[in-house]
């Protein structure tokens, strides 16, 4: 009998923590919605008493998900849980997610608090959380580096305060894999309630064992794993989901452990997660890097073609990869696309639908064949939206070697269109002076990428711009076009209105 494995995702929390991950609220439920898509048991949504943005966020996500728990995070503070419950009350499935520092260092300099506080303070947070919601998650930050028979006595009064789930992070990245397992079996022959509870592991990855701890912790007794998509996390990030999820599927006979998740979504997921945060993932990442499934070697190419388990350990279709197929050309109609939209595995309402058919269009007439990438490019430039403050009317750029790059752009706000003209090192620096005037606003470029989807010279530029406006908090905008000075404008310009709009909220 296998063991059942719970996934917890912290991307939301702990994962867009990380510098330059942090998500407005709409890109938040959208990514939320994917990982519901993708069956993970719990997602930790937020700090609610972080800011009114981190609350309302984790708010909407609590409301709209309906097929796994929704978390919150709370320090052992009573204001903290309020916010928690307050935030996540509607979901269907709540939880409350509250920590405090056990290790020496962390109580004396961080906490300025006795081994003694520190319980009597956990004891009581749990029970307060208690009386809003049954499902309580208690976490000991700073576990590895903590003594393990204080935890056992912390954690046995805890159980008996109402904590259903104990969580033992290796908050520092300190840990190796055997230690973990021996720690954690020193945890559980002194803790007599160890098995009424679900037990826990969030693992950094400071040493690059985030993984190799987490299924160190399983064999002692673990089952449920802190993770985030990409491994994205606080300084080297947190345990990879997908690298845990296809160990545990791939290893079947060594860990004998299964999770509910939907691997074919283990892609879509990453791929939505770096399209948002404009944050990419290393070619040779595991599981989901670009050349995680790439043969280059004709010897490793000669082996795949007579039997793929040659070189191959698991398929490229077990986590949703497929062939990068020509799929559409410009007579396609629209039940060609929604179809194949379909097949892709995307589920979007009739207004994305129709927005995407327009830029698919647009995009085949421009371009003889739209591959499969394409539409997956199509599709979350489509899906992640926020109000379009300014939208591009028309652009002119002169620019060569021998003269002064010069861009004129106009772009209309509020049915208005406006004008301006400016100089730049170069076409895009030009346009981007351009837009910068009809905004009215002196803005840090602080990021810009251009790729192309697919391979090809009529391949489809996919620009990526990232704004600051000297208030610490950085936005990301993207563009698509097979021009690649109008993806970098629409770039920008994504970039700007979604500053608008993440300043209002
Ligand atoms: O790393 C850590 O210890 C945490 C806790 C709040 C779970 O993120
Ligand atoms: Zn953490």
């Amino acid at each position: 009998m296998s063991k059942k494995i719970l996934i917890f995702d912290t991307t939301l929390r702990d994962g867009e923590q990380s510098p330059g991950c942090s998500m407005n609220i709409r890109e938040k439920l959208e990514m939320a919605k994917q990982l519901e898509k993708l069956k993970v048991n719990v997602i930790e949504a937020g700090f609610p008493a972080a800011s009114s943005g981190d609350f309302a966020s984790v708010k909407e996500v609590a409301d709209a998900i309906k097929e796994c728990s929704v978390a919150g995070l709370a320090r052992a503070l009573k204001t903290d849980i309020d916010r928690v419950w307050e935030a996540v009350k509607n979901a269907k499935a709540p939880r409350i997610h509250t920590f405090i520092a056990t290790s020496d260092i962390h109580m004396r300099y961080k906490l300025k608090m006795t081994p003694e506080q520190v319980k009597a303070n956990a004891v009581e947070m749990v029970s307060y959380a208690k009386k809003y919601c049954s499902d309580i998650e208690f976490s000991a930050e700073d576990a590895t580096r903590s003594d393990p028979l204080f935890l056992a006595q912390l954690f046995e009064e805890v159980i008996k305060a109402g904590a259903t789930t104990l969580n033992i992070p290796d908050t520092v990245g300190y840990t190796t894999p055997d230690e973990f397992y021996d720690f954690i079996m020193t945890i559980k022959e002194n803790t007599p309630s160890f098995d009424k509870v679900n037990i826990s592991v969030h693992c950094h990855n400071d040493l690059g064992l985030a993984v190799a701890n987490s299924l160190a912790a399983a064999k002692a007794g673990a089952n449920q794993f802190e993770c985030t998509i990409n491994g994205i996390g606080e300084r080297a990030g947190n345990a990879a989901l997908e690298e845990l999820v296809m160990i545990l599927d791939t290893r079947k006979d060594i860990y004998q452990m299964t999770s509910d998740i939907k691997t074919e979504e283990i892609m879509r997921s990453s791929m939505l997660l770096s399209r948002i945060t404009g944050v990419k993932v290393q070619p040779n990442k595991a599981i989901v890097g670009e050349n995680a499934f790439a043969h280059e070697s004709g010897i490793h190419q000669h082996g795949v073609l007579n039997n793929k388990k040659t070189y191959e350990i698991m398929t490229p279709e077990s986590i949703g990869l497929t062939a990068n197929t020509m799929v559409l050309g410009k007579h396609s109609g629209k039940h060609a696309f929604e179809d194949k939209v379909k097949q892709l595995g995307y589920t979007i309402n009739k207004e994305e639908l129709e927005k995407a058919f327009i830029r698919f269009k647009d995009i085949a007439d421009k371009k003889k064949e739209v591959y499969d990438r394409d539409i997956d490019a199509i599709i979350s430039k489509e899906s992640v939206q926020v109000p379009k403050t300014y939208t591009l009317t028309r652009f002119v750029i002169n620019s060569g070697n021998t003269i002064t790059s010069t861009a004129s752009v106009i772009m209309k706000k509020e049915a208005k269109n406006i004008e301006k003209v400016s100089v730049g090192d170069g076409p895009i620096d030009a346009a981007f002076n351009a837009i910068q005037k009809i905004v009215g606003k002196k803005l840090k470029l602080e990021d810009y990428q251009l790729q192309s989807v697919t391979e090809g010279g009529d391949a489809l530029g996919d620009a990526l711009v990232k704004l600051s406006n000297g208030n610490g908090r950085i936005h990301t905008g993207r563009g698509l076009s097979t021009d690649v000075i109008e993806a970098s404008i629409h770039a920008f310009i994504n970039a700007v209105n979604k500053m608008i709009y993440e300043e209002s909220v």
